[in-house]
This record gives C-alpha cells, structure tokens and sequence, in this order.
C-alpha cells in the first residue's frame, strides 16, 4: 500500500484526496492519499518523519510550500519560483521538491490549444501563484507582461523572470490588447462579483484562464466569453497540478478524464 497525502493548514475542504484516489481506482494501484494538517512549527518534523514511515509522496499547500523548499532538494523551476507543492520521496537520497502550480498551468494552456511558444502572456498578480505561472510561460516561451496592484512586487518578479516586465493595473487595457493569453494569480474573484481586468480589455484573440475555481465560472471569465475569447476555468490548473504530481509519483500517465471528473463532480 503506497501513501500520499497533502500538507497543509487548514486542509479539510481539499478537493485533492477524491482527485488522487479516482485515479488509484481507475488504475487498480493499492494506494491511498490522505491530508495531515501540522502545526506551523512542525513541518520540518512532519516532512523529515514522512520520509522516515515511507510515505510514497506529498502535496505542500499554504502555509507550507516555502519552508519545503529549505527541506528538501528542489528541482530548478521550484527553486526559481521559490515554492515546493510536490515532494517525492522514492529515491534514495534526500527527497525531491517540485512546483506542480507551474506546470499545472501551462498543461491546462496546452490542452485548450494554446502554442505558448512565442506568445504574449499577461499574468496578473505577483504573490504565490503568480510566481509559479510567471516562470512557468517563461520557460514555454512566452513574453509575459506581470500586473499586480502592488506595482513594486510585479517589478521585483519580472526582474527575475526572462522576458518579463512588471506594471501596475492600471495600464491593463493597453497591456490585454496586445496580449494572446491572460492568466488571473489573484484571489480577485473568488466568492465574490468582482474581477482584475475590466470587461472592454478583453478580446476575441485572448485565452483566459483564472486560477480562481471557487465559483468555477469568475466574472473574468464570463467578461471573457461575452467577448469571445478562450475561457479556462481554474479547476483545470487544479486538475493538471495534480496530474503532474501523479505522474512524477506513479511514473505512469494519469487517468486525466477520471481525476477530472472526480475535480468537477464536488466543485
Ligand atoms: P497566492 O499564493 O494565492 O498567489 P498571495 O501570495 O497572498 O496569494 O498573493 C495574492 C495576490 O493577489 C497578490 O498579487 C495580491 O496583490 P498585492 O501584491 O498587491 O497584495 C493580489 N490581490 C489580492 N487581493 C487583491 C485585490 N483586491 N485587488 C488586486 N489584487 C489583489
């Protein structure tokens, strides 16, 4: 019987136990995926003793994915992001700590048929999330333009990102005209009405994709659609973290149409 789970504090509403365990279902794997919710001080403990029972792998959620990245031996893209969501403990050394976030966001990109080579992003938001899709574009190959109502933290990121500028948001109208893609890293949205991007910004050459999935259609991404643009709802950067996590952990692909409907049936 092979372990995962998720650390994180609170973790009791995650969506990611049902996700995972469809997926062992769907592929007859003995496994089991569980939520441990350590104390702050403790996730040092909780990790290194992890490790010690053999737990198989681990999801990292708030408030615990920086402080994973001082405990493990991240992969570049995690270090660069500054935040560990996935550990895997198979090997033999010290465990291995990934960014899924990153990778999770360019999968749900790509599986609406965005070439993001060459393209034009604009992330807006600079904290957690907005620094795992920033790098992430990057490395696909986009030019990303990062707004962020804190101007400062945007210029801090895009000096660390290739090919990136920072801006506040109100230049947004003139950044989302030139722009092939637009992500939303802010909680703007979420259980509520309100949105970061005004609605005549958006276009008809513009995917959207809000990392918000709570409701699963934002206001963005109803704007987005009354003007024809790509809309792609956040449980699919939730669905695709989550499938990069199964796939560095099993080695095998993952059962995508599964998890996703395990994802859709309890948002
Ligand atoms: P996460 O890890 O989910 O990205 P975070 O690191 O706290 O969370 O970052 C939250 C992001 O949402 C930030 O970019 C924040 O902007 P500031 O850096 O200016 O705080 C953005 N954000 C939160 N509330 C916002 C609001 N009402 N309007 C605009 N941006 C907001």
């Amino acid at each position: 019987m092979d372990v995962y789970g998720l650390l994180g504090n609170p973790v009791g509403h995650s969506l990611s136990p049902p996700m995972h365990e469809a997926a062992y279902d769907e592929l007859g794997l003995e496994a089991r995926y569980v939520t441990f919710e350590p104390d702050e001080d403790d996730i040092d403990d909780a990790i290194r003793g992890a490790d010690a029972l053999g737990i198989a792998g681990l999801n990292v959620t708030i408030p615990f994915k920086q402080d994973a990245l001082e405990i493990v031996a991240p992969e570049d893209l995690a270090t660069r992001i500054g935040a560990v969501n996935t550990i895997d403990f198979s090997g033999s050394g010290p465990p291995t700590g990934y960014n899924t976030d990153a990778v999770g966001a360019l999968r749900a990109l790509r599986d609406h048929d965005v070439d993001l080579e060459g393209s034009r992003a604009v992330v807006v938001g600079a904290g957690g999330a907005g620094r795992a899709v920033s790098f992430g574009l990057a490395d696909a190959g986009a030019t990303v333009a990062i707004a962020n109502r804190t101007e400062s933290k945007a210029h801090a990121l895009a000096d660390e990102v290739s090919r990136a500028t920072g801006h506040g948001l109100g230049g947004m109208q003139r950044l989302v005209a030139d722009a092939d893609v637009l992500v939303n890293a802010t909680s703007v949205g979420m259980d509520s009405a309100e949105t970061p991007v005004p609605a005549d910004a958006l276009h008809d050459e513009l995917t959207v994709l809000d990392a918000v999935y709570t409701p699963i259609e934002t206001r963005l991404l109803r704007d987005a659609a009354a003007a024809g643009a790509t809309t792609i709802d956040g449980a699919w950067m939730l669905l695709y973290q989550g499938v990069e996590a199964f796939e560095i952990w099993t080695g095998r692909d993952a059962p995508v149409d599964v998890m996703n409907s395990a994802l859709r049936s309890r948002l």
